[in-house]
């Protein structure tokens, strides 16, 4: 697709850890432009640069830094607003830009599992942004939503396996890093030389989600995917990139071959479509013993590969296996961006 025009577009949350992360992705965003830095009043009327404490590796953008934050109130001039807001105020905020034509993709869990809301990660079910159909915000607003930071790789990884047998059990341990839970998140006197074993309503949202993301979509509703899911949650001393250890079990009798074949020959619709965000490989396989490690991999695909390893098999019969994802890329900003691409590939705005 030629673009001719930048498609205008307003972050919510701009000052957080994924308001910086959806920044720093979309200077230079061949399609989208930032047009709108939205966050509390503590940042409203000040210099994007006074306010923001910026964590990104890549140094504050000047045309970004001199912006002025706003309040998070709708306004003229994007049709399109990405929201990494706090969810303690993200569920009325995002009603209202919805309600004013605006199409909203949101990181916050508040909307993610209403019937038709989409709970899009595009490479596994992109058939369920027809659900905006059945929303009835005016002149065209939606609300679409991201996944959970730590069911982003979880999904991914467990979408060609489903394609192919039958997930009947999925156990799942997470090492999650420390901007999964924002700025300032965990004090270091916690976190250092530890590990937490508890991250407040994480695992709820582990254990349901999938089975909206993997579920079908039928006659303008989603038959959730009839499998079960143990999760446990835990914070490590890690910056970025979730790790998970699981454990499924599947029907229909896999070889090991055939599962690491069923990812890396997993392509989909971004893939498809060249959507800009798309990862070439959207799942990496690793034969190395010791692969994949977030420092290494969480990069991969420009945060937007999912990267699985040390493939094998218990003596029942299920297989173990562990999946690692960028969780502010993959898992947030990037994953919302390329939420964003599609439903402008579609039509949708
Ligand atoms: N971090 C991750 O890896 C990740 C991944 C997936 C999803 N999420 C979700 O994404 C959302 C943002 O996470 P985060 O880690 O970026 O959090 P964060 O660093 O705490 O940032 C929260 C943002 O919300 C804004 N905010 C707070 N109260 C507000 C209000 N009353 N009105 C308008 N804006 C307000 C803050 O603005 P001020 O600076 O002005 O206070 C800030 O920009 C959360 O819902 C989180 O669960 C996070």
């Amino acid at each position: 697709m030629e673009m001719t025009e930048k498609v205008p577009v307003a972050i919510l949350g701009a000052t957080g850890m994924v308001g910086q992360k959806f920044v720093e992705l979309l200077i230079g965003h061949p399609w989208l432009e930032i047009t709108f830095l939205g966050a509390s009043e503590r940042s409203s009327g000040k210099r994007y640069g006074d306010v923001v404490n910026w964590q990104m590796s890549t140094p504050l953008p000047r045309e970004v830094a001199n912006k002025i934050v706003k309040e998070c109130q709708p306004s003229e001039g994007y049709k399109i607003a990405f929201s990494g807001l706090d969810s303690s105020v993200a569920g009325e905020i995002e009603h209202a830009f919805a309600n004013a034509g605006i199409a909203i993709i949101s990181n916050s869990k508040n909307h993610r599992m209403v019937p038709n809301v989409p709970l899009l990660i595009p490479e596994v079910n992109p058939d369920h942004l027809d659900l905006i159909k059945r929303q009835t915000y005016t002149n065209d607003g939606c609300i679409v939503t991201n996944p959970n930071c730590s069911v982003v790789g979880l999904a991914m990884a467990l979408k060609p396996l489903s394609d192919m047998w039958t997930v009947k059990q999925v156990d799942v341990a997470t090492m999650q890093a420390l901007s999964g839970a924002g700025y300032p998140g965990v004090p270091s006197m916690e976190v250092i030389d530890n590990v937490i074993p508890y991250i407040s309503d994480e695992e709820n949202k582990v254990e349901t989600e999938p089975k909206k993301i993997l579920g079908a979509l039928n006659n303008g509703s989603i038959d959730f995917l009839a499998m079960n899911i143990r999760a446990h949650c835990n914070r490590v001393s890690v910056i970025d990139g979730h790790t998970e250890c699981v454990t499924v079990e599947l029907e229909g009798n896999p070889t090991k071959d055939e599962i690491i074949e069923s990812w890396r020959s997993y392509k989909s619709v971004p893939q498809e479509l060249l959507l800009p965000s798309a990862p070439e490989h959207p799942i990496v396989y690793f034969d190395e013993d010791a692969y994949p490690q977030p420092r290494k991999h969480r990069n991969l695909g420009r945060g937007m590969t999912v990267s699985v390893g040390r493939l094998r098999q218990c003596t029942d019969g299920a297989w173990k296996f562990v999946v690692l994802s960028h969780n502010t890329v993959r898992g947030a900003a990037g994953g919302a961006i390329l939420n964003a691409e599609l439903l402008i590939k579609k039509g949708c705005i």
